[in-house]
């Protein structure tokens, strides 16, 4: 099911998330509206908090792993990620022009840890590891952010980001 995405500054993205304890119908249909969710919207990644559930669930697009060559066309490939978990593999910063579904209109330059892995499980409870840099792993840890009550724009600077404030307030 289709589910409103929660826009900044919403006080829901800035709560923690529980970890979800057992994998049931309640977590397997919140999978099921971030699925739908992210797929009509359009991105390449979702987390529980920004339909409104506090609760440590992503879905991270795993294709963004390969490299993408120009005119070559890599479809898309949702996973579910329960209770993921970043550990950086290698710290040294790297840039990239980050958006979120949470915060339209609006993009910024944010550094992170260069490469990371993201462990959890899936929706059977069988663990599941992605590794990845750049791109895709700005992404793992864009989307594990959320859970924490963060969204990009807490890692910018405070001038962009009163920028981005006094935006959203005119419209
Ligand atoms: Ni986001």
């Amino acid at each position: 099911m289709l589910r409103p995405v929660l826009q900044y500054p919403d006080p829901r993205l800035f709560k923690i998330s529980e970890p979800v304890a057992e994998i049931d119908d309640s977590v397997r249909e919140l999978a099921q509206d971030m699925l739908d969710t992210l797929t009509t919207v359009g991105g390449v990644g979702i987390a529980a908090p920004q339909i409104g559930v506090l609760r440590r669930v992503v879905i991270v697009d795993v294709s963004l792993m390969e490299p993408h060559e120009e005119g070559k066309e890599i479809p898309q490939d949702f996973r579910v990620v329960v209770n993921p978990v970043i550990t950086v593999l290698d710290p040294a910063k790297h840039v990239e022009n980050e958006g979120c579904l949470s915060v339209p209109g609006f993009r910024a330059k944010v550094a992170r840890p260069k490469r990371v892995a993201m462990d959890g499980t899936d929706l059977d409870g069988n663990p599941v590891r992605f590794e990845g840099e750049g791109y895709f792993g700005a992404c793992l840890q864009h989307e594990t952010d959320h859970l924490d009550g963060k969204t990009f724009v807490d890692r910018i600077s405070y001038l962009k980001r009163s920028m981005y404030e006094k935006k959203m307030k005119k419209k």
